[in-house]
């Protein structure tokens, strides 16, 4: 438990929020003060520095004005983990509506389209028209649209153009922006070839916000745990915020329930309660953490095997390792009963793209678990009524090749049938993170379902953050080893080789472009190209930031920078090498 007290007072807990604190960033890019020394913290200590991250999406007041869509068509749409709760988010919406006999309303839009919900693809991310091409096509034919673009920094070009297209067209399309940074702080760099910026676009919004013409919703949720990492809270809030507005809306359409301050507040108190249900277990989730931790340090992989929605959290948290961590596809792999047919994507069966893309149990029995090893960490996520007979032989499978085995499941308090079928699955597993739900009385089906997908989305934020941590991914509480794949996180690079190394920005610049094209001299043609000339390359290339920080660092030539990072990957301990 060392580094830090567990009875930090609310001042600490806000500390970010002082102008003077890291006053050129926007508050998603912040340093969490919490997290500052989450690279040497135990795994029991990441978890509860993660708590009391989570805890502050809890501490703010939105003051936001909630609609009941009320139109055809309902559009949510982002980038990365954006367009991945996206999709999320309006699968279970349309399933609701399906059960109730209505027909589909809600689309989603993910920048680099379907492939994206499973990979890394982050260059589309600097794309503004491809991204209103994408809203056209969705909304061919449509009179109304009620679009909601989600960007947790302000700072997507893709959705700024979606925006700028609804702003244009206000007939067919009322723009709604969901993001966690106040509006003066959006983006407000140029893009190319466009007459706007992020920041202008919000702030057009803000004009027609007064009429109601357009709507912003953008509550600060406090600095991520690891810095600029907008797959945590960011889309932890985004999930809470859109889902409370849309079940108000199917509340008020369906049930004739008035939608009232109140009943959204109650609503948001119960997802405040997810977050002390889910880390009530906080030993548990040590366990896991850990398990995934030697399973990455010792270069082996993790597996998370899910059953119905649950199971899409695990793919989506899996595939976000990638651009975070700079971790391999196979490093941490979901998988989910049923595959795409489950999955119901837009653009369905997407296997032929590569074996990233093979998502079903059946791929997992047939590609992995014959290489299987107890080095490997593999985890069964479900709820109750799940197929507590498909999860059991599934247990029994893999047992067969590695006692390394755990479960984490969801079940509502004195549910004593599901208890019998767990114990047969508990004998088999190494560890059970039992995730237990007090019956609500105001608490319908749909709610507790959503609140179980946020817990196991904490959960497995916490188990591929922490072995990342564990592993020496993260340098203090900045993600060292980040892909330099778009203009944001290209930008990102630059400012946290300042932060680390100290030298001025163009040193910081020019280290990184050398590790970049893997060269110590660098050409006029490499830098008189533009930035997203440089994020193409950068694509191809590996360990960037950690390699341009040991240049930066140290007198090492590239060579024997990148010969010193293969021998020792921690970059803190490679620079101590050179220092001896
Ligand atoms: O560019 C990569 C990334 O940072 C993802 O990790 C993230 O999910 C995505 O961009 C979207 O960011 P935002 O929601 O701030 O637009």
């Amino acid at each position: 438990m060392a580094g830090l007290d567990w009875t930090y007072g609310v001042s600490t807990l806000r500390q970010w929020e002082s102008a003077d604190y890291e006053p050129s960033l926007p508050v998603s890019e912040k340093s969490n003060p919490l997290t500052r020394d989450i690279d040497q913290a135990s795994a029991y200590s990441i978890v509860k520095m993660l708590q009391l991250c989570d805890s502050q999406m809890f501490q703010e007041e939105a003051g936001t004005a909630y609609q009941d869509p009320q139109e055809s068509c309902v559009v949510m749409s982002g980038c990365g983990t954006s367009g991945r709760l996206a999709f999320l988010i309006s699968s279970g919406f349309n399933k609701a509506l399906s059960q109730l006999n209505q027909s589909k309303v809600y689309s989603y839009i993910i920048a680099g389209g379907d492939r994206a919900l499973l990979s890394s693809q982050e260059a589309p991310e600097d794309d503004p028209r491809l991204g209103v091409l994408s809203l056209k096509k969705v909304c061919e034919g449509k009179k109304r649209v009620l679009f909601i673009g989600i960007s947790c920094g302000l700072s997507a070009p893709f959705v700024a153009g979606q925006l700028d297209f609804c702003l244009q067209h206000p007939e067919v399309y009322m723009p709604v922006l969901v993001g966690f940074n106040p509006a003066h702080q959006a983006r407000d760099e140029p893009i190319q070839d466009c007459t706007f910026t992020f920041h202008s676009v919000v702030q057009r919004m803000q004009e027609l916000a007064k009429s109601q013409k357009a709507f912003l919703i953008n509550p600060a949720v406090g600095p991520e745990a690891i810095s600029g990492s907008s797959r945590m809270k960011g889309g932890s809030a985004t999930k809470i915020l859109l889902e409370v507005a849309f079940s108000a809306a199917h509340a008020a359409t369906f049930s004739n329930t008035p939608i009232t301050y109140n009943g959204v507040l109650e609503h948001m108190k119960a997802y405040e309660r997810t977050l002390d249900v889910t880390y009530s277990q906080t030993d548990g989730i040590t366990t896991l953490v850990e398990a995934a931790g030697q399973s990455l340090r010792c270069s082996r992989h993790v597996y998370y095997l899910g059953w119905g929605s649950l199971a899409l959290l695990g793919l989506i948290d899996a595939s976000e390792c990638t651009p975070t961590f700079g971790a391999d596809y196979e490093d941490v792999r979901g998988f989910i009963s049923g595959g795409y047919r489950e999955l119901n994507n837009n653009d369905g069966p997407l296997t032929s793209l590569g074996p990233k893309f093979s998502i079903a149990h059946e791929d997992f029995l047939h590609l992995i678990l014959p290489c299987l090893t107890d080095k490997d960490t593999v985890l069964l996520i479900y709820t109750h009524p799940d197929d507590a007979t498909e999860v059991g032989n599934m247990a029994r499978r893999v047992r067969e090749k590695t006692p390394n085995l755990h479960a984490v499941y969801h079940q509502a308090d004195g549910d004593t049938a599901a208890s019998l079928q767990q114990d047969d699955i508990k004998k088999l597993c190494l560890s059970t993170l039992k995730i237990t739900w007090p019956r609500e009385a105001l608490a319908s089906g749909t709610l507790q379902h959503m609140q179980r997908e946020l817990s196991t989305k904490l959960v497995l934020n916490a188990v591929s953050t922490g072995a990342h941590v564990l592993k020496g991914k993260i340098y203090q509480n900045h993600m060292i080893d980040l892909q330099v794949t778009n203009t944001k996180l290209y930008r990102r690079a630059t400012r946290l080789l300042q932060k680390l190394s100290a030298c001025p920005e163009e040193n910081c610049e020019e280290a990184l472009l050398k590790a970049i094209y893997r060269v110590d001299m660098l050409t006029v043609e490499m830098t008189s190209s533009d930035i997203t000339t440089h994020t193409c390359f950068a694509r191809n290339s590996t360990k960037v930031v950690p390699l341009a920080l040991v240049i930066l660092l140290t007198s090492w030539s590239l060579m024997e920078a990148e010969s010193h990072l293969k021998q020792q990957p921690i970059v803190r301990e490679a620079v101590a090498q050179w220092m001896w």
